[in-house]
């Protein structure tokens, strides 16, 4: 049995409240709050890019950096079209150098493909384990349909066999070639058909449910309300409301991560639902352009020994609230960095970051761990 060993989150430390944001766009925040399902939205730190995101994620569950024998890194936030970002982590953690180090893409959903392929690795080599991390910055741009839908964040899982969280089954997918959203070279954000997307996301769920009742089912939410949506979809398999706040829980406040807002539900699931030991939880990832894939999870007994949900919970509220001038310095530093050839970060990181993105020097990136 292979699966997930370990998983963690990491959502920076800043966020703007969805009010906030309503009010300075003239926006009635009902509409964010109740029509989007948003309350709140990561920021990034000036300090911070997709590296020290996953970073942050993984460190805390990363016990036996021996036994890793393969990083995947889900990302569609990329910061180099040739080095792949997982080499990055792999300095910045100390894994050792016998490894193997990729980057996925496929918008939201190459980190369960990542998944799947490291749940199919570790089968094949057997006592070995993967890390398989995502990290995204979900930016559409000022003043844009797609700013209430905005976020930040990481995942990062162990993939090892007998996993202490949940047993991975391998699912159905659905791919077809559409125009929803898309991120052309020549773009620093996505080109989106909002209202297609949310078409193209529902076929991709039509063709791939099993039309089986689970108690649970994780979404992947671009934005909260996005799970509402799709549960409405499973008609009389629909999951209830309780298990709906559940998953949730962590996107409301976060938005979107991308590759990530699959694995929030599942950790809103773990965070909230009672005893899960037994219980198989479904899972539906979709990356647009498209391909969605319906696939389950077996959690296994003791589960909860394995996951610091105080901590999951204390990280979300201990969050420090921008106003709209803080949220706008931090965006227009981050575009501005992503064009620099050379960098070199001045201001004082916050004291709970434990990796920092130092320098930029000949378009190659140098990390502190602090
Ligand atoms: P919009 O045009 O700003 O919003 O776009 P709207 O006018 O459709 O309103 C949204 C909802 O708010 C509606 O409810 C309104 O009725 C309601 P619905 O009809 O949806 O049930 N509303 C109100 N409710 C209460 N009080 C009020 C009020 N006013 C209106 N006063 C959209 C919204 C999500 C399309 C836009 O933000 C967008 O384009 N976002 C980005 C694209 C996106 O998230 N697509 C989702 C599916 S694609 C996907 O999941 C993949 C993705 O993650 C990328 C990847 O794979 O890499 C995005």
């Amino acid at each position: 049995m292979v699966g997930i060993d370990r998983i963690n989150y990491y959502t920076p430390r800043t966020y703007l409240d969805m009010t906030t944001l309503a009010e300075a766009r003239g926006v009635d925040p009902n509409k964010y709050i109740k029509g989007i399902g948003q309350e709140q939205m990561a920021v990034l730190g000036e300090h911070e890019d997709i590296i020290t995101m996953a970073a942050e994620a993984a460190a805390p569950i990363l016990d036996d950096k021996d036994a890793i024998d393969l990083i995947v890194f889900a990302t569609e936030s990329g910061v180099d079209f040739s080095k792949a970002a997982s080499i990055y982590l792999q300095h910045l953690l100390e894994i050792p150098n016998p490894v193997r180090a990729i980057e996925m893409k496929q918008a939201c959903y190459a980190l369960t493909s990542g998944l799947h392929l490291a749940t199919d690795f570790v089968k094949s080599h057997p006592g070995k384990k993967a890390l398989v991390v995502s990290s995204d910055i979900a930016w559409y741009g000022f003043e844009t349909a797609g700013e209430v839908t905005q976020g930040a964040g990481a995942i990062a899982i162990i993939v090892a066999e007998n996993p202490r969280i949940a047993r991975v089954n391998s699912g159905v997918p659905y791919t077809e070639d559409v125009p929803d959203f898309y991120r052309p070279n020549t773009s620093d954000v996505p080109i989106v058909d909002g209202k297609f997307s949310i078409d193209c996301y529902n076929k991709a769920l039509i063709e791939t449910f099993p039309k089986h009742t689970y108690k649970y089912v994780g979404f992947h939410m671009p934005f909260a309300k996005m799970a509402d949506k799709a549960n409405r979809i499973l008609e009389e398999f629909a999951i209830s409301d309780d298990a709906l706040t559940c998953v949730k829980s962590y996107s409301k406040t976060i938005g979107n991560i991308y590759n990530g807002s699959l694995y929030l539900a599942l950790i809103g699931i773990l965070t909230h639902a009672d005893d899960l030991s037994g219980e198989t939880i479904g899972m539906f990832s979709y990356g647009s352009g498209s391909i969605g894939e319906f696939f389950t999870l077996d959690i296994v007994e003791g589960y909860d020994n394995y996951m610091d949900t105080d901590a999951w919970q204390t990280h979300l509220t201990s969050r420090h609230a921008l106003d709209m001038k803080g949220y706008e310095q931090a965006m227009n530093a981050f575009m501005a960095r992503e064009k620099m050839h050379d960098y070199a970060y001045q201001d004082r990181a916050p004291e709970q970051a434990t990796y920092v993105l130092s320098a930029i020097r000949n378009g190659h990136r140098e990390y502190q761990k602090r």
